[in-house]
């Protein structure tokens, strides 16, 4: 018993779940009743993990009624299915499939509210002025589904006549363009809001029946991280074959070796700072790091070796963000402590060789009062449902962490960087980071478009392996789990030699006949990080996995290029003056060629 004003109740209602709650749009209509009364019973997929709150009901019901006084027109529109899909992914889709010989869809649309396919029959009134009131009646939570059902009735308002449409006339009728893409913009990122892998509530196991949990803070997996998987949950595109070849093709150079074995593997819009930077536009690089302690390991030098190619080929500026407000909300450590291994940190960041006239370094302890207007910005439009969807704050999590992301969000934006950044409002932003990191900013471009700024485009980093293999992230605590930048050769050495997997044989016979598994091979995995040149890793590869290679040469080349590698960080630390530090430190302007 379907009425017009039933109709557009549902739809008006679901506008308003999204918009507060921060669940997708597309796909999570399970169920739509509608009854005698005036009733209404929408019953929706969410990401929460709880109940919701009163209040937040109360939010809900709040906008929606707002949308009913501001009369918004309800449009109608027929899109070409494919066309529809291409602007809009899944965004105009409920939970149920519409059968596929259906190529042309006919949608609702509400000025960036909610856009919805329809059954072309079915009637509405023209304007959400037609519903005068929408109270709550019941709300339910289904725990284990995370379904939330809400039950209102509704009062048409018959003071006014507002016409009663059916759909597809009205879309045959109607001779405004259909929404662009940028108009369902903040209905699509709100897709983005639905990390599932990025929670630390229990995963759903993948296809595979594989567990993995990746955030910023914990990862863990049974048996390596599915990097696929991680692309799907996330949302990010694998870097192509094609953009690696344009980015050469405009850097005049060849891509840096870790884009091509594929340790940076994955982006997001990465082809459009491309298409800034050949028409002249200039991007600058925002990376960072959490001191938590004295010592870094190889793993943690890795994103800022990258950061220096890209500034190098790309010639651009770039900002670091030390949070030592992170690490002091996580971990047991005293605030000052974390201030001063971001200093100690400091030095092996400028011992990578960042051109100083081009890179800013700050503590967000120290420059705090710079982000902060930009802080506010962002923390004012990311509710607490999002951020607990994004990163898994639990109730007992300190209120610092929960605030904090959008201290790490801050920095995407140029406006943050007033004086270093030349006053430039809006100028684009690549962070370059590992995977782990990208909760932080698919929260901050859910953001930009409503601040009017640029999203800042990122390209990903996979986990470097520890010592004792391929499923977790180094651990800065666990001594032998990684390599550090102060280690001597010998230790080197003997970590290598005594702690590294190897997916070899356990005999030499065996080794010979049978070859080494490269895929969970440490000393190999490890070299395809560190030894730059391609024809030797080659040759490793398929002598080591053929067996012509053992396992202990295989360790030794890697000893080789590792005390290298550490002893000439280490000198050129030790060329690093305090100086030098302040001087990277101070707020200034940067310089670059536009
Ligand atoms: N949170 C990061 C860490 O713990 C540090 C960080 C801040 C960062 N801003 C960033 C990392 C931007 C990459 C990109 O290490």
């Amino acid at each position: 018993m379907a009425t017009p004003y039933g109709s557009l109740t549902v739809n008006i209602l679901k506008g308003a779940l999204v918009k507060v709650i921060g669940f997708p749009t597309g796909r999570s209509t399970i169920g739509v009743k509608q009854s005698e009364g005036n009733k209404v019973r929408l019953t929706v997929k969410t990401h929460l993990t709880a109940k919701p709150s009163d209040g937040i009901i109360a939010k809900v019901m709040e906008v929606a009624n707002e949308k009913c006084k501001a009369g918004v027109p309800v449009q109608f529109f027929t899109v070409q299915r494919n066309e529809a899909e291409a602007l809009y992914g899944e965004c105009m889709y409920d939970k149920f499939q519409v059968p596929e010989e259906i190529k042309t869809l006919t949608v609702l649309y509400m000025d960036g509210y909610n856009l919805n396919c329809v059954r072309p029959d079915v009637e509405y009134p023209n304007n959400t002025n037609a519903i005068s009131e929408i109270k709550l009646l019941k709300m339910k939570f289904q725990t284990s589904k995370q379904q939330l059902e809400v039950q209102v009735v509704y009062t048409p308002n018959t003071s006014n006549s507002v016409p009663i449409v059916k759909a597809s006339e009205a879309a045959s009728e109607n001779t405004n363009a259909k929404p662009t893409k940028e108009a369902i913009e903040p209905l699509i990122s709100s897709t983005g809001m639905d990390m599932t892998a990025a929670s630390t509530a229990p995963p759903a196991p993948s296809s595979d029946g594989k567990k993995q949990i990746v955030t910023p803070w914990v990862v863990s997996s049974d048996d390596g991280v599915d990097y696929d998987k991680l692309i799907r949950d996330y949302g990010s595109k694998p870097l192509s074959d094609e953009l690696i070849q344009r980015m050469e093709k405009i850097i005049g150079q060849p891509a840096h070796p870790w884009i091509k074995r594929g340790i940076y593997f994955s982006h997001r819009d990465l082809n459009l700072m491309l298409d800034l930077y050949e028409k002249g536009t200039k991007f600058y690089l925002y990376t960072g790091r959490g001191p938590s302690s004295e010592a870094l390991h190889l793993g943690h030098l890795l994103p800022f070796m990258f950061t220096k190619w890209l500034q190098d080929v790309f010639k651009c500026p770039l900002v670091i963000q030390l949070t030592d407000d992170e690490k002091f909300l996580w971990k047991d450590l005293a605030l000052d402590e974390c201030h001063r291994l971001g200093f100690e940190n400091t030095k092996d960041i400028i011992a990578m060789g960042f051109d100083m006239k081009k890179t800013f370094i700050f503590s967000d302890l120290n420059y705090i009062q710079h982000l902060y207007p930009t802080v506010l910005e962002i923390q004012k439009r990311v509710t607490f449902n999002q951020a607990r969807a994004i990163f898994g704050f639990t109730d007992s999590d300190n209120i610092g962490k929960q605030a904090f992301p959008a201290i790490q969000a801050a920095p995407s934006f140029s406006r943050a960087f007033k004086i270093p950044l030349k006053g430039l409002a809006n100028m684009p932003c690549l962070i370059p980071c590992a995977i782990d990191q990208d909760p932080y900013f698919r929260m901050t471009r859910d953001v930009a478009p409503r601040m009017k700024l640029h999203k800042p485009a990122l390209i990903h980093c996979k986990f470097f392996p520890a010592l004792q293999g391929q499923n977790t992230k180094m651990s800065a605590s666990a001594q032998n789990t990684a390599v550090y930048c102060t280690d001597t050769a010998k230790q080197i050495k003997k970590k290598i030699n005594k702690h590294a997997f190897s997916g070899g044989q356990d005999t030499m016979e065996k080794q010979r006949e049978l070859g080494a598994n490269l895929e969970v091979d440490i000393p190999y995995q490890w070299l395809r990080f560190f030894l730059m040149d391609e024809d030797r890793l080659q040759e490793i590869a398929t002598k080591y996995s053929s067996g012509e290679m053992l396992t202990g040469e295989v360790k030794k080349e890697l000893i080789g290029v590792l005390q290298e590698l550490v002893k000439n960080h280490q000198e050129k630390r030790a060329a690093v003056t305090d100086e030098m530090v302040q001087e990277f430190m101070r707020i200034r302007e940067l310089e670059w060629e536009s």
